[in-house]
């Protein structure tokens, strides 16, 4: 990476570019357009829809903080080429500091804050990826009006947009968006550029979603799922890389669709019912621990499952942490699972469970609904108030052979211990 600290338009040195030389827009050779081009960070290809496209504009929208100047910086680190980033925002030695920290070392950055001097830039790089950031820190001086205008933002994403059409080059812009979710300046630039992406995620938690809301080269489907670190945006799995390699085949595993953000996000709810144990160990990670050991107790009463004297792991994966209720009925099929032995296969699991062994709907139950069906799972959840014993019952986890209050048996491959009487109520006291 190359810059001048000392002169405001940095020029970037021709002997920190890998490979520096004329570089043959990829369109012209092989006349297509919508060849998508990995950009080296898998997370954002897959909301992409492969890659970025020659001659694309790309919009990355988000709230001040969320982190697109760093998944911008880390893009340029990432992409097989060479890349100019220009920053309006910061100084060319405070993103050579950043991007120290992130372990980028193959980028030229420049500080510029007019359009047509980045444009300028670029003709003369000719750049196989041209990154912007922001739209609301540059402006044309052919426009009167004041940076971030609208008629500034207005004429410098068009402007860009031209750039990226005359010469082929990809071109990723950075937006501020408002609290109410609209890119400053107004929805207008949406309808300029080819592809819109939105980063978002709660600031008190390191998770950033990456999402298209709008994109011309492929379905707006995907997401994009990262972790804040101090070493910048780190790719988690989750949604369809948990679909991947999970197909609820193991016992004691259960899907759950959370609610983040804007989107239901899909992921795996483990559990290990262990050994007896004097010690009655009881181990969670990802959910509060009370819930859980108040759905042991509820278990062992309204579902005759004798699970407090048994050692007991629960786990969300990814270690992402989920506060919503509505896991509450993921936690206890996947507690059902483990002691019966019985893998639910493809399914998610969701609702509230309260102390009479009621399980009641959640918020959002739709838009989880939807998002487990699009994925072809079955949802094991409740439209109206119903009781944990059926539910139970549906997902095969048990038979009641006498639904009146007498025994409860299960599957034919459940562990002896899992018979129990109904009557009989074990006190689910555990510790950590
Ligand atoms: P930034 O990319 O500047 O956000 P935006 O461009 O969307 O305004 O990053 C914002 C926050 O991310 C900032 O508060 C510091 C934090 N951060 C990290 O936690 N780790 C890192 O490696 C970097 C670069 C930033
Ligand atoms: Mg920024």
């Amino acid at each position: 990476m190359g810059f001048c600290p000392q002169c405001r338009i940095s020029e970037p040195l021709a002997e920190t570019v890998k490979g520096a030389g004329r570089v043959e827009p990829v369109g012209v050779l092989s006349g297509t357009i919508a060849d998508h081009r990995p950009t080296g960070i898998a997370e954002v290809d897959r909301v992409l829809g492969g890659g970025v496209v020659e001659a694309a504009t790309v919009l990355l929208g988000g709230e001040p903080g969320v982190g697109k100047s760093t998944l911008l910086l880390q893009l340029g680190d990432g992409y097989p080429g060479r890349v100019l980033m220009v920053s309006g925002e910061e100084s060319a030695a405070q993103i050579a500091m950043r991007a120290r920290r992130l372990g980028t070392g193959d980028l030229s950055i420049a500080a510029l804050a007019d359009t047509d001097a980045i444009i300028e830039h670029a003709r003369e790089m000719r750049p196989d990826l041209l990154l912007v950031d922001s739209i609301q820190t540059i402006a044309t001086r052919d426009l009167d009006a004041t940076m971030g205008s609208v008629g500034q933002v207005r004429e410098s994403a068009l402007r860009l947009v031209r750039f990226a059409k005359e010469t082929s080059t990809p071109v990723v812009i950075t937006g501020h968006v408002t609290k109410d979710g609209s890119l400053a300046g107004p929805k207008l630039l949406e309808h300029l550029v080819d592809v819109v992406l939105a980063l978002d995620g709660d600031p008190d938690e390191g998770l950033r979603m990456l999402r298209a809301q709008k994109n011309r080269y492929g379905s707006a489907t995907n997401v994009g799922l990262f972790e804040m670190t101090g070493a910048g945006l780190v790719a988690i799995g989750a949604g369809d890389a948990l679909l991947a390699d999970w197909d609820g085949s193991v016992a004691g595993s259960v899907a759950f669709p959370a609610i983040t953000g804007r989107r239901a996000l899909l992921v795996e709810v483990q559990a290990l019912v262990g050994v007896r144990s004097q010690a009655r160990r009881l181990v969670v990670n990802g959910v509060d621990p009370s819930r859980v050991h108040q759905l042991v107790a509820v278990l062992d009463r309204h579902a005759g499952l004798r699970l407090g004297d048994h050692d007991i792991y629960v786990n969300v994966s990814n270690g992402l942490r989920v506060t919503e209720p509505a896991i509450d009925l993921a936690i206890a099929v996947a507690l059902a699972s483990s002691i019966t032995g019985v893998p639910t296969g493809r399914a998610a699991a969701w609702g509230e469970v309260s102390l009479t062994g009621a399980v009641r709907p959640v918020r959002q139950h739709k838009r989880r609904l939807e998002e487990v069906a699009g994925l072809g799972l079955i949802a094991l959840a409740p439209a109206k108030k119903t009781l944990i014993a059926p539910l139970l019952v549906e997902a095969g986890l048990m038979n009641v052979k006498a639904p009146s209050g007498g025994v409860v048996a299960f599957s034919s491959n459940a562990q002896p211990d899992a018979l129990v009487d109904t009557g009989s109520v074990a006190p689910a006291r555990s510790r950590n």
